[in-house]
């Protein structure tokens, strides 16, 4: 590695699990950044919340920097991920050991695997994605930038996911199916038809919601 120092961006639930994910994968964390200045000084996973998003600014001009997203909402991730590059910090992307990764899948730069998760052949995950615990992509999908898989979540052969949705836990997307940008879909949903840009859609089979 050509950097020094791994900072968790966001000490919320989600990194948390972004900190179990860089210890279990071997990598030495030094702790976390976090923009609400109340926090700065307290300690999470045992690790110290290092200062808010000015110590971030302030530190990337003197030390080497990768950092890890540790936010799960989608918009707010993608613009905390443009800033700390505007500050010439790297974006991590942290894998799971137990995740199992094609060899001819991508991943993009900040994306993050939890434990358990599948991505199949010729599959593509873009930026800043999450692909969460235990969820399975199968062969020749795109998964787009800032989108987030959650748990138990799976997508059919084929799929596309449009920046910045967000699958809920345990619902899936039949094969061949796009579902657009800025799309939310309910827990448990059974998407069976494309969906439009935005949309949220919810139950079995997936409905929009107005
Ligand atoms: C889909 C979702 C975003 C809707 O949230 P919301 O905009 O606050 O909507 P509401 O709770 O007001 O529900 C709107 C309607 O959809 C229904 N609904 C909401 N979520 C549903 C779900 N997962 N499955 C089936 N119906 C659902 C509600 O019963 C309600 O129906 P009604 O109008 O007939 O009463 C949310 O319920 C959800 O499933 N989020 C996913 C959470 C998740 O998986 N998080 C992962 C964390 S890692």
């Amino acid at each position: 590695m050509d950097y020094e120092q791994i900072v968790i961006v966001g000490a919320s639930g989600h990194g948390k699990v972004v900190t179990d994910i860089c210890h279990c994968a071997g990598l030495v964390v030094a702790g976390f950044v976090d923009d609400d200045p109340t926090k700065v000084g307290r300690r999470v996973c045992g690790l110290p919340i290092l200062g808010d998003d000015s110590w971030l600014a302030e530190a990337a001009t003197r030390l080497p920097l990768a950092v890890a997203l540790g936010i799960g909402d989608n918009a707010i991730r993608q613009r905390v991920a443009e800033r700390c590059e505007r500050y010439g910090t790297k974006l991590l992307t942290a894998i799971h050991p137990s995740a199992t990764i094609s060899r001819s899948a991508r991943l993009g730069k900040g994306t993050v695997v939890m434990a358990g998760a599948a991505i199949n052949p010729d599959s593509e995950i873009g930026e800043g994605a999450i692909i969460n615990t235990g969820v399975v992509v199968e062969h020749d999908n795109y998964i787009g930038d800032y989108a987030h898989l959650s748990a138990n979540s799976a997508t059919g052969g084929n799929v596309t996911i449009g920046s910045r949705s967000h699958l809920g836990l345990c619902s899936c997307v039949l094969p061949n199916l796009r579902v657009g940008d800025d799309c939310t879909i309910g827990a448990g949903a059974v998407v069976i038809r494309n969906v439009l840009d935005g949309r949220t859609m919810v139950g079995v089979p997936a409905r929009r919601v107005s």
